[in-house]
């Protein structure tokens, strides 16, 4: 992310590689050896591109960047994502009753990173589903590795745009809870377009959303943080569970995550922000 502050690195000895996301990688990395171009870097692993040309190019909050995959975040993609991951291709509806085997409860986590926090929440609470979607290649072949050390069977690791997840392939009412923690700030006020939580965006998540489901998002930008509070609370269809209408103490459930530690490191101060979906049926 060139623009933004928050770089997630890949723990571990680095693996040199070619550009993640992009469909023509080359090169010696932990996924083999060379390839000849256009090949893909995992045969069984997250696709580059997954929803490809099938869905028109928008303003994307997130941007394809280099990323190195070690070794261990490689052997976990190969082995792990034809169980636990799938492209978010936006050609199908999911049926998350069966991909969580019959969890009832099931939330959404728009980027998780490198997915610590994510496997942790996931140990805490083993009977909610965890759906995690980045577009981060080594991320995902972290919390792969993470879920499995850990005897999770809780998470599954989406790979792709979250919009084109949420437009094109859940089910209206399916989820019980949102997650967005440490969204990438895009700073610069020509970027600010790229920001995630925008009004537009509310309205694509509140159909999946159950009514009473949590939207839980957490920033250490204040003034990100400002412009959430603002869009959540002037949204129709989400109302802020704290009576004075401001951000929420961090609840016991969301663990530190990395990006939060390098804010605090910077003495970044951290908001959470807990809405719930209104019941809209009535109106
Ligand atoms: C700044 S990082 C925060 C990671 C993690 N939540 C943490 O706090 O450590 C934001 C992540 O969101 C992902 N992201 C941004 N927009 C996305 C989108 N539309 N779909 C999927 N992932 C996205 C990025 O790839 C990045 O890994």
């Amino acid at each position: 992310m060139s623009e933004s502050p928050h770089t997630p690195e890949a723990p571990g000895p680095e693996v040199s590689g070619p550009e993640a996301l992009g469909p023509d990688a080359l090169g010696p990395d932990a996924s083999g050896p060379a390839r000849p171009k256009g090949e893909p870097r995992f045969p069984d692993g997250p696709a580059p591109d997954p929803a490809g040309s099938h869905f028109e190019r928008r303003i994307r909050s997130f941007q394809p960047r280099r990323s190195r995959v070690t070794t261990g975040q490689a052997d976990a993609l190969q082995r792990l994502w034809p169980k636990w991951g799938f492209d978010i291709d936006g050609q199908r509806v999911l049926d998350l009753d069966e991909l969580f085997e019959g969890r009832k409860r099931v939330v959404l986590e728009i980027g998780f990173g490198m997915g610590e926090a994510t496997a942790q929440m996931a140990a805490d609470d083993p009977d909610t589903g965890i759906l995690a979607v980045d577009v981060h290649t080594p991320g995902q072949g972290n919390l792969l590795g993470l879920a499995e050390r850990n005897g999770l069977t809780n998470v599954r690791v989406a790979n792709g745009d979250a919009i084109i997840l949420l437009r094109e392939m859940l089910r209206p009412a399916s989820l019980d809870g949102l997650r967005v923690y440490f969204p990438d700030p895009w700073p610069k006020k020509r970027h600010h377009k790229r920001r995630l939580i925008q009004p537009e965006f509310l309205s694509l998540a509140a159909v999946p959303l159950r009514p009473g489901a949590l939207v839980h998002c957490a920033t250490d930008w204040e003034e990100y943080a400002e412009q959430m509070l603002e869009v959540l609370s002037a949204h129709p269809y989400y109302e802020n569970t704290q009576p004075d209408g401001g951000y929420a103490p961090r609840p016991a459930f969301r663990p530190l995550t990395r990006f939060e530690g390098q804010g605090l490191d910077k003495g970044h101060v951290v908001h959470d922000l807990l809405f719930r979906r209104k019941d809209t049926t009535q109106d």
